[in-house]
């Protein structure tokens, strides 16, 4: 039988899902707006292209309505979320048609950071100690309780977008007051300072069948607010990081009892005390070339395996993954001053992703050297900052957008 999967993309991104679902019999069809229109979309993979003609992909009734016309003639079997912002909506979708998948009260556990903390508070996962912002005495108790600093975060946003560092209590009643009705959208929890750690993994049921663990250069909070490039690379291999974080990850996934897909998750080593904390989870592939950097670690490509297990579950059949590699990438992304940056001297061997795109520089670097990558990543950085980066206000969306 021939999987007929439909995927919903607010923004341009995972051409490799399509590619993989194509290459594995499947027949696909892509839902997008019309702001996508001219982006590179491997329209060899797609079956069928739709391009809505309203902006937002989440109004209702119009998306479902729309699905439910495409339905009439055509039994899809699926439907899957390419960004973030589609998460909510493909969840009410799948609700709606009775399809298997992610439903709406699971999906809060991969889009909103409230939902997510509370989730892995109840299961003994360690998060930083947080509030919701609905009942005044329980925050002013909070604040009495836990020393500052907090960070007041939007629960539903991505990028470190609309993140605010408060120091004092006046300084939070003051920010509430100007955010009004919407303060109810926001969580406050304490600041950790300390590495923050991204773990990307592919589930089949129930089971992480693979995660790999990588280390941010800086916080991207810093990144995203102007202070530096961004970077990630692979930790030790074999070593505590990697055991504790990879501990930590499972304990995150089987608490949100997802039972197939993949997931980008992050977490905070506390300087205070060594420990590792859970910042949050996504039911998506990593963003600004995390899927090329885990590539070229591991021989997984996060896009390419979500693929693989969305068309064995349709065919009932098992899911296996490629073989491993367990090698050493590195990770270096910036915005850029020149529209088409001149990169021909960043040329090392180990060089082995270059990222093709307007305003935009991106490396990812690979050894099965350790200390090689470090030192690879850390020279990489300093030089983009010196020959590209431009300095921008706070991203509205993340750099690969
Ligand atoms: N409790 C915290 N302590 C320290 N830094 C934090 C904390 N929460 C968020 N950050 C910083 O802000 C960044 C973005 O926060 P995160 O919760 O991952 O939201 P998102 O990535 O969706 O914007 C983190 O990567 C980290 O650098
Ligand atoms: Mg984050």
């Amino acid at each position: 039988m021939q999987p007929i999967i439909l995927c919903l993309a607010s923004y341009f991104k995972g051409g490799l899902f399509l590619e993989e679902c194509k290459q594995q019999g499947s027949r696909t069809i892509l839902v997008t707006t019309q702001k996508t229109e001219h982006e590179d979309w491997p329209r060899h993979a797609i079956d069928e292209f739709f391009m809505l003609p309203f902006p937002n992909l989440a109004r209702q009734p119009d998306i479902t309505y729309s699905i439910a016309y495409l339905m009439r003639e055509r039994a899809i079997d699926r439907i899957v979320a390419l960004d973030d912002y589609d998460v909510e909506t493909a969840a009410d979708l799948r609700e709606h048609f009775r399809l298997p998948g992610m439903g709406a009260s699971q999906a809060r556990f991969f889009r909103d950071k409230l939902a997510m903390r509370t989730r892995a508070a109840q299961m003994s996962v360690p998060v930083p100690a947080f509030t919701s912002v609905f009942h005044y005495p329980t925050l002013s108790d909070y604040l009495a309780r836990v020393p500052g600093p907090w960070v007041l975060k939007p629960r539903a946003e991505a990028s470190a977008m609309g993140i605010k560092k408060i120091h004092h209590p006046d300084e939070l009643w003051q920010t509430l007051g100007e955010l009004g009705d919407r303060q109810s959208y926001f969580l406050l929890e304490k600041f950790l300072p300390g590495d923050v750690f991204h773990v990307d993994s592919v589930v089949w049921q129930g089971e992480v069948r693979f995660a790999a663990a990588h280390r941010y250069g800086l916080p991207p909070m810093t990144v995203y607010h102007g202070g530096g490039v961004f970077a990630s690379s692979t930790v030790e291999h074999d070593g505590e990081v990697e055991r504790d974080l990879l501990a930590i990850n499972r304990q995150v996934i089987e608490a949100m009892g997802l039972e197939r897909g993949v997931t980008h998750a992050e977490f905070i080593r506390s300087e205070a005390d060594g420990r590792y904390y859970f910042l949050e989870i996504a039911a998506r592939v990593g963003g600004a070339g995390i899927d090329r950097l885990v590539e070229h670690a591991t021989n997984v490509n996060p896009w390419r395996e979500w693929a693989r297990t969305v068309v064995a579950d349709v065919r009932g059949e098992e899911y296996t993954l490629p073989a491993l590699r367990h090698d050493y990438a590195g990770l270096v992304v910036s915005l850029a001053r020149q529209e088409w940056p001149d990169t021909s001297t960043y040329n090392d061997p180990e060089l082995v992703w270059r990222l093709q795109k307007r305003h935009h520089v991106g490396f990812v670097l690979a050894s099965h050297d350790y200390e090689r990558v470090q030192t690879l990543v850390s020279d990489y950085a300093a030089r983009v900052a010196h020959d590209f980066s431009a300095t921008a206000p706070p991203l509205e969306r993340p750099p690969e957008e």
